[in-house]
């Protein structure tokens, strides 16, 4: 045996990231995600985002799985996407996924799987009525990015987890078929000032599609009058703002709008609370439904245009799904031979 150290992944930088389509995107899918996988398009040359339609029926079987796909698809265009530069496509339509996700049900190990947060909040008290493909998420999740040797990821904070497991799941790989450097180890990119939104109702659960109350999360496709309503209707406390960033300290719905004003005004949380500090939120809630429509009304306008021509977005999603599979194929050849399967 030699001591030297394992040789690493020395391939190309590729992001990949997905969404699923559950339901329309909120708040926080657009900050803790979106707005990064825009931004990477000026550093990486090579982007990869994802509509996980498989990953979408693993909690309870979607009615209207198409429509969403391409409500999600529109938004990732509306949002700045630009398909000239990235791939956008749809999970099912690159069997490659599924594929090498039952290799990696082979490679993770029960424990890993038995540890993860997001499977335990899903699945609450009665785990053993969840399905299976619940269980077996983050396996799933991992092959979509690895599928594509890709090498970063940008994510929500929520996701930190699964993306630990798939940098487990790509070590053991390669060290269980002595395929030293074959799959990088994915980089969760996570920082910055959307990572972690908040419920607009409860500051201790996260802006979730499945939250039963609207009232809890602002949808991109929400109009003007009812994000200005969602934002007076906020959970805040009697107290004005603090003057620092210590001072939110045990005030997480205040701590919410505050860092939800500061991602969509572009400035730090304690900049905001340098302008904001000691002012009620009588004055401080109409601006920031103010900057949040500023926002955001220009991307549910395109999104409805979008919507408005299917055929536009298919030829897109058509056109990713066949660059995708070109990619990921010659991935698959190889883990085929490093596994050992008949050809
Ligand atoms: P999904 O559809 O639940 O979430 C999509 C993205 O939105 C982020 N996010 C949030 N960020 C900040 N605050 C919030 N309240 C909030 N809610 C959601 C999520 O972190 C995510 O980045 N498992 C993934 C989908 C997936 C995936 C992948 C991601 C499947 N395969 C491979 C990356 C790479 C998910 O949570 O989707």
């Amino acid at each position: 045996m030699s001591d030297n150290p394992p040789a690493p992944y020395a391939g190309p930088k590729r992001v990949f990231s997905g969404m699923q389509p559950t339901s329309g995107l909120h708040l926080g899918n657009y900050l803790g995600a979106l707005v990064k996988f825009v931004d990477l398009q000026k550093d990486f040359d090579d982007c990869i985002y994802c509509i996980v339609d498989q990953h979408a029926i693993t909690a309870e079987l979607q009615p209207n799985l198409a429509e969403n796909t391409r409500d999600v698809a529109a938004a990732y265009l509306a949002a700045g996407v630009d398909p000239r530069k990235s791939l956008i496509f749809v999970q099912s339509a690159v069997p490659a996924h599924t594929e090498l996700a039952w290799i990696f049900n082979c490679v993770a190990r029960m424990g890993w799987l038995q540890r993860m947060t997001q499977f335990k909040d899903k699945a609450g008290k009665h785990a053993e009525r969840s399905s299976v493909g619940l269980f077996t998420y983050p396996t799933l999740m991992a092959a979509d990015i690895l599928v594509y040797k890709a090498t970063h990821v940008p994510v929500g904070e929520d996701q930190k987890q699964h993306l630990e497991l798939s940098r487990d799941i790509a070590q053991k790989f390669n060290n269980d078929f002595d395929a030293e450097g074959f799959f990088p180890l994915p980089e969760p990119l996570i920082q910055g000032p959307g990572a972690r939104i908040m419920s607009l109702r409860d500051g201790s659960k996260k802006m979730s599609k499945s939250d039963p109350s609207d009232q809890s999360r602002i949808n991109l496709s929400d109009d003007a009058d009812a994000i200005a309503n969602k934002i007076k209707r906020a959970t805040t406390d009697p107290h004005p703002l603090p003057e620092t960033v210590e001072g939110l300290a045990g005030r997480p719905e205040v701590e919410n709008l505050v860092g939800i004003f500061a991602a969509v005004t572009g400035v730090s949380t304690a900049e905001a609370l340098r302008d904001w500090g000691g002012k009620g939120f009588g004055a401080f809630k109409p601006a920031l439904a103010d900057a949040l429509i500023a926002r955001l009304a220009p991307i549910a306008g395109e999104i409805r245009r979008l919507r408005a021509d299917p055929v536009q977005i298919d030829a897109i999603l058509r056109e990713g799904g066949e660059k995708a599979q070109a990619i990921a194929a010659p991935i698959m050849a190889d883990v085929r031979r490093i596994v050992g399967f008949w050809r």
